[in-house]
């Protein structure tokens, strides 16, 4: 989950500065954007910003316009809400809008781990070698091994009942995109070890499941955590959780398995390299755990949940993909082989593609912040320009300013599932605010520097997800009555949102 994305997180445990007190007094200056304190000193409106993000900025904006500083626990955050001036945002110098300095010092706080010199110019190369391009084959052959291993173990293929299965649908997609996407990055057991590839097999599936559960105490503590207000008692057992995933992702158990992937190989050599204590490497392995398991697996369950509640959008993708399966060669039948579903295949699926798209306006809402390092002028699109201070900080809410504007996207609560295709079927990138084109027309994985590295595998795995589920399954609401749950909005700016409760689901093989 967006690791840094939580921008109040380092405000409210940073404890109370002696300087910040003085916050007291800030007066607006000529020239700077609105200021509003709130009326609870220092603390400012942190507390309905923590209740409900997307309606406080609302409401902020409605009384001051697209530009506007409010004061969070302590801190200055100026909010830009107006999408035609994010490139200004987005490519400003590293001088003047920092996402480093400060990014390292929230990781220190929730993971406990001390960053080096170049920690993050290693993830990016690392990410460009291995998830994206060439590097993405092997992550995909490895994900589609994961994936059918987990989907498929339970059933058997080869007698003639076809019995439903129910299940609760967030916790079953949620649960084996997780575990595929834990195999593939982090490796499996050694076949070695345990004798052969079927306990092998079977002891991934336990451990991998009783790692998800171990992450999903954590994932539901976090939003507290993140704000600085667990009970003493939820501290205790975050930290409880934290020790057992240092031990269970450990450096030295990891050295046991085979088929690691290269993206946690080559970080974990760096770090090697330049000397880190082994506690500290696993420590930045919850890290990558964290950052690379915590949105897929909600995101895929909103984008199966949206094809079942849109009849249309359900058979267009189908009959797309069951077009790509025909057109490999490959025909499931009772007994035969399972899909080999390849890279090639997923690069020919635009409908695919543009409902995924389509699912992210709609559920990622991630936070972009960045601390100002120095006295700054900040030009907005319209030639307007603002005096922004040095230690404040800067911030997008893409969610309210981008992915729901009527103006960019009509009827923006509806879910499209082609929204982002032209008439002829090409991805459709042309999206205008005020007869503007809008470069930034969504931003679920953020933008410029902070931008997600695992993007591309990221899409890649919710693409092999529903893939696999649509040829494999014929699935359905248990009640076709069903309303899309509301989005747990304590999560806002958390990266992929989650749903407030589960919608029961049921699948059965579908030859
Ligand atoms: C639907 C799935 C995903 C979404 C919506 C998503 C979104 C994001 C966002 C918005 C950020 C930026 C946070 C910020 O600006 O502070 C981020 C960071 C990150 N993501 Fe993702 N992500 C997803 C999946 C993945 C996957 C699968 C991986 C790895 C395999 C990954 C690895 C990372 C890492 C390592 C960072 C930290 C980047 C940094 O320090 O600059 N993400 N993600
Ligand atoms: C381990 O993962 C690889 C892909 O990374 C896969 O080819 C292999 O079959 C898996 N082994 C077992 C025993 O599941
Ligand atoms: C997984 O690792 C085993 C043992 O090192 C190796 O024989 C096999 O080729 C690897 N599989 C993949 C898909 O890389
Ligand atoms: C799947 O297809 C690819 C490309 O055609 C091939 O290289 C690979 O060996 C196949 N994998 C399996 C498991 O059949
Ligand atoms: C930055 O601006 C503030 C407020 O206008 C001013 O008090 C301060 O001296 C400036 N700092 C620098 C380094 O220019």
């Amino acid at each position: 989950m967006g690791v840094l994305l939580p921008i109040i997180l380092a405000f409210l445990a940073a404890g109370i500065g002696g300087l910040y007190l003085l916050g007291v007094f800030r007066q607006r200056r000529p020239g700077e954007p609105p200021l509003d304190k709130g009326v609870i000193p220092w603390l400012g409106h942190v507390l309905e910003f923590r209740r409900d993000t997307l309606k406080f900025l609302e409401r902020m904006q409605q009384k001051h316009g697209d530009i506007f500083t409010v004061q969070l626990g302590g801190f200055y955050i100026t909010f830009l809400q107006d999408p035609l001036s994010f490139g200004a945002f987005v490519k400003e110098s590293r001088e003047k809008l920092d996402f480093n300095k400060f990014a390292q010092h929230l990781v220190q706080r929730v993971f406990r781990y001390v960053a080096i010199e170049n920690d993050h110019s290693i993830l990016q190369m690392s990410s460009n070698k291995h998830l994206k391009g060439d590097g993405l084959e092997v992550m995909t052959q490895a994900m589609m091994s994961n994936l059918q291993n987990l989907m498929l173990h339970d059933i058997d293929l080869d007698t003639d009942k076809r019995s439903w299965i129910e299940d609760g649908l967030f916790m079953f997609s949620y649960n084996i995109v997780f575990r595929a996407g834990y195999l593939s990055l982090f490796g499996n057991v050694s076949r070695n070890t345990v004798g052969s590839d079927e306990k092998a097999k079977e002891k991934d599936r336990a451990e991998s499941e009783a790692l998800f559960y171990e992450f999903r105490k954590y994932d539901q503590l976090f939003p507290n955590l993140a704000y600085g207000i667990l009970s003493p008692r939820e501290r205790k057992e975050a930290e409880k959780l934290l020790k057992s995933f240092w031990e269970t992702l450990s450096v030295s158990k990891m050295k046991t398995k085979d088929n690691i992937s290269r993206w946690v190989w080559d970080m974990q050599q760096a770090r090697e390299e330049v000397g880190m204590k082994e506690s500290m490497m696993n420590r930045y392995m919850f890290l990558l755990l964290w950052a690379s398991q915590g949105n897929t697996g909600p995101s895929s369950f909103w984008l199966l949940l949206f094809l079942m509640k849109h009849r249309e959008a359900m058979k267009a993708v189908k009959e797309e993909v069951d077009k790509v399966l025909k057109e490999s060669g490959q025909q499931l039948q009772r007994g035969g082989p399972l899909v080999n579903l390849t890279r090639e295949m997923l690069m020919k699926t635009p409908i695919l593609d543009s409902a995924i798209e389509e699912t992210l306006r709609l559920t990622a809402a991630p936070l972009l912040t960045r601390a100002v390092v120095q006295n700054m002028t900040f030009k907005m699109a319209n030639g307007r320009e603002y005096f922004i201070r040095k230690g404040d900080r800067m911030a997008l809410f893409p969610y309210s300013a981008v992915h729901i504007d009527p103006e960019i996207h009509p009827d923006p609560q509806l879910f499209k599932y082609d929204r982002f295709l032209n008439p002829d079927g090409s991805k459709k990138t042309a999206f205008y605010k005020a007869g503007n084109k809008v470069k930034y027309y969504t931003m679920p994985w953020g933008a410029g520097v902070s931008m997600c590295p695992g993007r591309f595998f990221a899409t890649n795995e919710l693409k092999q997800f529903a893939f696999l589920m649509l040829v494999y399954f014929e699935f359905e609401l248990k009640n076709p009555e069903e309303k899309i749950p509301e989005i747990d909005f304590k999560r806002w700016g958390f990266g992929s949102m989650q749903p407030q409760r589960d919608v029961q689901f049921r699948y059965r093989l579908r030859y």
